[in-house]
């Protein structure tokens, strides 16, 4: 949550900046500042709402600063205003910082520093910071940094710029990501690696507690005590037109029609020519396998539900019994795990604060720990035992679509390989499924060309207005039910009820009233003729079934009022389907009723906060 990035080199960096912070907008966008350096003189912009304000008012600030830092904000602490916006300075307006984060003991810094006299201009627990580096600085500032970084708890990311050191930018972190991008006479640092994109693809992946000091013609890194570190510097194959809408009206559409590229990306090379599964890097050699008992998964968000279809398969194919734990629960229970016990923790950015300490509770009590991401270098990476990469590319839209169907298809991988390791599958039936999987990108890519989109919208634009939806679902369609409320939830604001086909006669279907629309997950499946029993129970109170149907169901057609069909296929692998057409509805609902598809209100991207 929140962007940063920081700039040293030659040219005016004001626009820079802005367009740095333009590709870190999904990480949050209620609030904006730059702050520049220039002819021995802070200048300062802030902005509150997204970084079209911020933009309108750029031209405020000369051009003469060469070295600046600059934020994208996603309150925690203080409403969003132009007080409340980063970069924030020090009585002395000396120093000027930029923070992603939290500050947990901020309360007691800000009185022992109001106490010294410091006041105080904003709510937020960043601006401790600069005070804090006020205090310390005795004419260096990388020293002030490390002052100011041993008395504050919590886990953050912050950057720093001093008036009397023009030169230098000096950054630091502790559990949440900093980048720094290499490049000719000029260097950047930032939450991520799309900021600089377009720049350079030469990066740095600091560790916690790192102090990288960033200058126009080298970038150093020390620690602690002084001494200097050598980090490798890494080469990113990204493109920084995956950061651009190519043409769609939104990233989340883009995104929707990137997916077949994302599955065909995700798949290379782990299909071997015999039609095995091939994974490298999971950390699990064939005795930890053989001594394995259970398998937890923790993730948040989209994230659980493509661990739901993990469980799903985990349980039919390696035979070993999953819980898929919401991460923010678990690491506040007394969870019984350990040795004996694989944690896969899923998440697309590798960075959410909850999934990350559900993975170092599970490590410390002895369990194995693979990291389910599509971010390389990401915290989740450094902290598992193995890595099982997703390879979607960027996710720009705050709404997770490409990353879920990648995981998805990880999480299937996975469960084929450890079928096979464990001896519970022969290579002839895992051989069925990967053939299968290879068939998919292209059955998805087709599905979209064929109009998929166009179709959705219509039916889409004729429910927009309503007030309510139940999304239903029965067996491997029940994570993918709830995936689709989610996406409701999440772009279009309506509310939306996801629940167990066969369990809804237990409560949920009280809600429903003449003409409610009710979404029906009903691919083909052993639970099909169950599922069928239960949309006529919903039919028969005066619901409106919209159904995701199997090619060929004309059965179902006839009976619901709404088909979107998708290809048909193996039910194990159905979701990597099925899901589509309910990314693509939630999609035209929210465009219907006018919401901003890309940035939703009051979420973020990232949530790199508890
Ligand atoms: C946020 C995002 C969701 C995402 C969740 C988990 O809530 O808005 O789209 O699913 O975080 O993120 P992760 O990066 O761990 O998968």
């Amino acid at each position: 949550m929140c962007g940063i990035v920081g700039y040293a080199g030659a040219r005016p960096c004001k626009d820079i900046l802005f367009r740095g912070l333009r590709k870190l907008e999904y990480r949050g966008y209620d609030s904006a500042g730059i702050s520049i350096i220039g002819d021995g003189r802070f200048e300062l912009l802030h902005s509150v709402g997204n970084l079209d304000n911020l933009e309108a008012i750029l031209d405020r600030m000369g051009d003469a600063g060469t070295l600046g830092i600059a934020h994208t904000r996603w309150a925690t602490h203080g409403r969003p205003s132009t007080e409340n916006a980063h970069p924030h300075t020090d009585c002395t307006g000396r120093f000027a910082i930029v923070l992603n984060g939290i500050v947990e003991n901020y309360l007691r810094l800000r009185a022992a520093l109001q106490g010294e006299g410091h006041s105080f201009t904003s709510e937020t627990d960043a601006e401790v910071v600069a005070h804090l580096i006020e205090r310390a600085y005795r004419g260096s500032l990388r020293e002030a940094v490390v002052e100011a970084y041993r008395q504050m708890e919590g886990h953050f990311t912050f950057c720093a710029i001093a008036v009397e050191e023009p030169d230098v930018i000096v950054g630091i972190r502790k559990e949440t990501p900093l980048v720094v991008g290499l490049s000719d006479g000029e260097n950047f640092m930032a939450s991520a690696i799309p900021a600089f994109l377009a720049e350079t693809r030469s990066v740095v992946f600091p560790e916690d507690g790192d102090v990288v000091v960033v200058g126009r013609d080298a970038v150093e890194i020390f620690d602690l005590y002084g001494a200097p570190v050598d980090r490798p510097v890494q080469t990113i194959d990204w493109d920084d037109e995956a950061a651009e809408k190519a043409g769609y009206e939104t990233f989340m559409l883009k995104e929707i029609h990137e997916q077949p590229v994302a599955l065909a990306d995700t798949l290379a090379e782990r299909i071997g020519p015999d039609g095995r599964v091939v994974l490298d890097g999971l950390g699990l050699d064939a005795e930890t396998v053989r001594a394995l008992q259970r398998i937890v998964i923790v993730a948040c968000g989209t994230s659980y539900h493509a661990g739901l279809v993990g469980k799903y398969a985990l349980e039919r194919w390696a035979r070993l019994p999953v819980e898929v734990e919401v991460a923010s629960e678990f690491r506040y229970r007394d969870p019984v795990i350990g040795p004996g016990c694989l944690c896969i923790a899923i998440s697309q950015s590798g960075e959410t604060a909850d999934t990350l300490a559900a993975m170092r509770l599970a490590r410390q009590a002895g369990a194995q720990v693979l990291a389910l991401t599509n971010i390389v270098g990401s915290q989740a990476t450094r902290e598992a035992d193995g890595v099982l990469f997703t390879r979607a590319g960027l996710e720009i839209g705050v709404a997770a679509t490409k990353t879920f169907l990648t995981q998805v298809l990880a999480t299937l991988l996975f469960a084929l390989w450890l079928g096979e390791r464990r001896g519970l599958m022969d290579g002839e039936r895992v051989r069925g499924f990967t053939e299968e999987l290879r068939r998919i990108p292209a059955l998805l890519s087709d599905y979209l060309e064929d109009g998929a989109a166009g179709r959705v919208e219509l039916v889409a634009a004729r429910y927009a207005a309503r007030r309510f939806f139940m999304v239903l679902g029965r067996n491997i369609g029940l994570p993918v039910a709830l995936e689709g409320a989610l996406k409701l939830k999440e772009i279009s604001y309506v509310p939306t009820e996801a629940y167990a086909a066969g369990e809804m006669k237990h409560g949920p279907i009280a809600l429903l009233e003449e003409g409610s629309p009710v979404l029906v997950v009903a691919t083909d499946s052993r639970v099909y003729d169950k599922l069928i029993s239960n949309v006529q129970e919903v039919k028969a109170r005066g619901a409106r079934i919209i159904a995701v149907a199997s090619e060929g169901n004309e059965g179902l057609a006839e009976m619901a009022d709404e088909t979107f069909l998708v290809p048909r296929t193996d039910e194990m692998l159905a979701p990597l389907l099925s899901v589509v057409p309910l990314q693509l509805f939630a999609y035209y609902v929210a465009k219907a009723r006018g919401e901003k598809v890309d940035q939703p209100r009051n979420l973020a991207k990232t949530v790199t906060v508890e």
